[in-house]
């Protein structure tokens, strides 16, 4: 495409026109800015847009007085950018167009930790930082232990990168040998480098984990009430349901995209990365996630060939789950909360039903006071379900058809 423009006013106004150009352009996208740095040179010096992902490639052709008097730009700008650019806003949401950073494989692990157990149903498994023993320790100590279960049917394990620090290394391959229950992958353990974490746990499971019915993945600072999630899991796969992911959804539209730099912290998105809108698509809250087996493995597969994008539940169960067929959401966001305190009273408020199923819970002491009064209103059936549960008159491990 070329536009041509006249001007009286000679070479210099020529880069005043060109400005105006850019201002235009500025204007009717909100976000292109320009940066004509080479003003030697304008021949065929490229305009392009660097604040966003599918840049807009200018080039000026030509700069000549013409017969008339006037001066002569001509402006050729690639017309495949501009539909991309089109596309850009006309608010899809698909993340850019990035290839995974890295492939992820396995440098630390137990193969056969699911494998040697044929009565295995549950998958726990926790995205865990290589410093957070401690965090770790008290999960062990608490929702993930298998204790609580029929013997062999859950297993517990931690998803964590790796680290350069010989010393963290060291210590985590300790606690292999105490516990064998991490799971290290080969990329750095980086929070933008969640989604690979989500990725590679998923790849671990789909070939290491395979005879788990359902993986519940949480963060490693989410406290579980790990019998309601398994009731309610249970509940849904007898009645022949066996593709959906049970979490706290945020519906479609209701979580801001965080862009301001002065307000978003560590969560800022540059239009770039997720592109066209200012709301995220439905997705889960990260903090606990039930998916059955057989969306694992399909999200896994989905997930290599969609553009990348560092914010993992976003990418996992906002963008690649939107591409699988027939999934089921079952949403927990009545039963999730981020405030520990809220979470605590409810726990240790005995008259009240157990409301909170995920909280995010932080204190160490809250956190076991919290999973002791749990087990001890499960052991006195104080357990009183939400009015909002399904039934529950279905057997807890029903036969598969
Ligand atoms: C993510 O991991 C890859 C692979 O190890 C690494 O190249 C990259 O630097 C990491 N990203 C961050 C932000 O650390």
């Amino acid at each position: 495409m070329a536009i041509r423009f006249n001007r009286k006013y000679g070479r210099t106004l020529g880069v005043i026109a060109l400005s105006i150009i850019v201002i235009f352009l500025f204007i009717t996208t909100h976000a292109v800015y320009s940066n004509v740095s080479n003003r030697q040179s304008n021949i065929n010096h490229p305009i392009t847009s660097d604040s966003i992902q599918n840049n807009i490639h200018a080039t000026i052709k030509k700069i000549e007085p013409s017969s008339d008097g006037n001066l002569d730009i001509v402006i050729s700008i690639n017309m495949k950018d501009i539909a991309s650019y089109l596309n850009w806003f006309s608010g899809e949401g698909e993340a850019t167009r990035n290839n995974l950073p890295a492939t992820v494989n396995v440098v630390m692990h137990n193969p056969k930790i699911c494998e040697s157990r044929p009565q295995l149903r549950w998958l726990f498994y926790v995205h865990s930082a290589p410093d957070n023993q401690v965090k770790r320790h008290n999960i062990r100590a608490t929702w993930g232990s298998s204790a609580h279960h029929a013997p062999g049917t859950t297993i517990l394990v931690f998803i964590v990168g790796s680290v350069d620090d010989p010393g963290v290394q060291r210590a985590l391959l300790e606690e292999q040998q105490t516990h064998g229950d991490i799971v290290q992958g080969d990329f750095t353990d980086a929070y933008k480098n969640l989604t690979l974490k989500a990725i590679f746990g998923l790849k671990w499971i789909a070939t290491y984990c395979k005879n788990a019915e359902f993986s519940l993945k949480a963060d490693d600072d989410a406290f579980v009430n790990v019998f309601e999630w398994m009731r309610l899991a249970e509940t849904k796969a007898a009645d022949d349901y066996h593709r959906f992911i049970m979490c706290p959804l945020w519906k479609d539209n209701t979580m801001p995209i965080l862009r301001d730099p002065s307000k978003c912290m560590k969560w800022c998105v540059k239009y770039s990365e997720f592109p066209g809108r200012q709301y995220f698509p439905q997705y889960c809250a990260g903090l606990a996630v039930l998916m059955t087996r057989e969306i694992v493995a399909e999200l896994y597969t989905a997930a290599i060939k969609t553009p990348f994008f560092w914010i993992d539940d976003v990418f996992l169960t906002g963008i690649v789950s939107a591409k699988l067929k027939g999934v089921h959401y079952v949403d927990m966001m009545s039963s999730f909360t981020l405030k520990e305190a809220l979470a605590s009273e409810n726990y240790l408020d005995t008259k009240s039903p157990v409301r909170y199923h995920v909280a995010h819970v932080k204190n160490f002491a809250t956190f076991r006071t919290m999973w002791r009064v749990l087990l001890a209103r499960r052991d006195s059936r104080q357990h009183i379900p939400n009015a909002a549960d399904p039934p529950t008159s279905r057997p807890f491990f029903p036969p598969r058809t």
